[in-house]
């Protein structure tokens, strides 16, 4: 039976669903339609799974469905057998609504901000890294997937990388193997080569999902892939540009103070000319926000920077 049902957007009028099941059969197939129990459509889609030390995951589901109408209900079932799941598509124009909660883990405080999230009409989650805090006990990216599953498989939940989400271990694992596995997103559909980066748009906005954990410097293939995805957004089609990443670059907490120095020295020219209106981060477990700012001073033409890692882990909260 799926498990850990979650969903993403993943190119324009698609959704990727993503699960989990114990049965190494189970087929990757998603049926589903605008009716309840009554599936007009199927799409079959890829799987995989991964061992670490003694833990071997389960079957990983990854299916892609669509072309999908704007801002409609669908119903659906993931691999031919257990509970139908709901799930509402976002709109295709002003206004949307973003949840943006990092940082979050799976503590009573998790379910908390999860239960505030629910009760608001949110068409999508942006989630700026620190997902489960699994901390290489890989049960936990299950115990996870399981907390999140009411609220992910009914709205996508876009993410990108924490310091949490690496687990590597030299010469023994690689980094991001579970949040790579687990966690797919539309970066092939936005032209990148990582899962640790990419884009999408989506009812006027152009999102872009950056990572604080592998390399950004002018010569990475993140800073190339940046610099090719920025002319291709069209303000008249999506007049919003927002940011994501882990480590904020506006930061006065004690917290974490000055660790996102060297990603803003080298990626803020370049987002600061394509005119990005909001920067959001995780890490520092508060919140703060900035006016609009560029190069370290209150700049009119700057992002709004926002840190939001209060998101209810069980390390607490930054106060200093
Ligand atoms: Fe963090």
């Amino acid at each position: 039976m799926a498990i850990q049902v979650h969903i993403s957007l993943a190119g324009a009028k698609h959704m990727r669903i993503s699960w989990v099941t114990s049965d190494k059969h189970s087929p990757s197939v998603v049926d589903y339609g605008t009716s309840p129990n009554n599936y007009s459509s199927t799409s079959e889609g890829e799987y995989t799974s991964y061992r670490y030390f003694m833990y071997t995951s389960g079957k990983i589901h990854h299916t892609v469905i669509g072309p999908l109408e704007d801002d409609t209900l669908y119903f659906y079932r993931c691999g031919r057998e257990g509970p139908e799941f709901q799930l509402k598509t976002p709109p295709s124009q002003f206004p949307v609504t973003f949840a943006v909660a990092g940082d979050l883990g799976q503590t009573e405080w998790t379910k908390s901000t999860l239960d505030h999230i629910d009760q608001c009409k949110y068409d999508i989650h942006l989630l700026p890294g620190d997902l489960s805090y699994a901390d290489y006990l890989q049960h936990k990216w299950d115990t996870f997937g399981e907390l999140v599953q009411p609220l992910a498989s009914a709205r996508p939940w876009m993410v990108t990388q924490g310091n949490h989400e690496k687990e590597n271990i030299p010469f023994l694992e690689d980094s991001f193997v579970s949040y790579n596995s687990r966690w797919k997103m539309p970066y092939e559909e936005s032209q990148s080569d990582s899962n640790l980066y990419y884009s999408f748009d989506v009812a006027g906005v152009h999102a872009i999902m950056l990572g604080s954990y592998t390399d950004y410097d002018k010569y990475s293939d993140q800073y190339r892939w940046l610099k090719a995805d920025l002319p291709k957004v069209d303000r008249e089609r999506t007049p919003w540009i927002i940011v994501l990443f882990h480590v904020p670059w506006y930061n006065s907490n004690e917290a974490h103070q000055g660790e996102g120095d060297d990603m803003m020295a080298a990626m803020e020219p370049l987002l600061h000319a394509a005119g990005v209106d909001v920067m959001f981060a995780g890490h520092v477990h508060a919140y703060e926000r900035s006016k609009r700012v560029f190069n370290g001073r209150s700049d009119p033409c700057g992002a709004v920077h926002i840190t939001i890692g209060d998101g209810g882990n069980s390390e607490g909260l930054a106060h200093k």
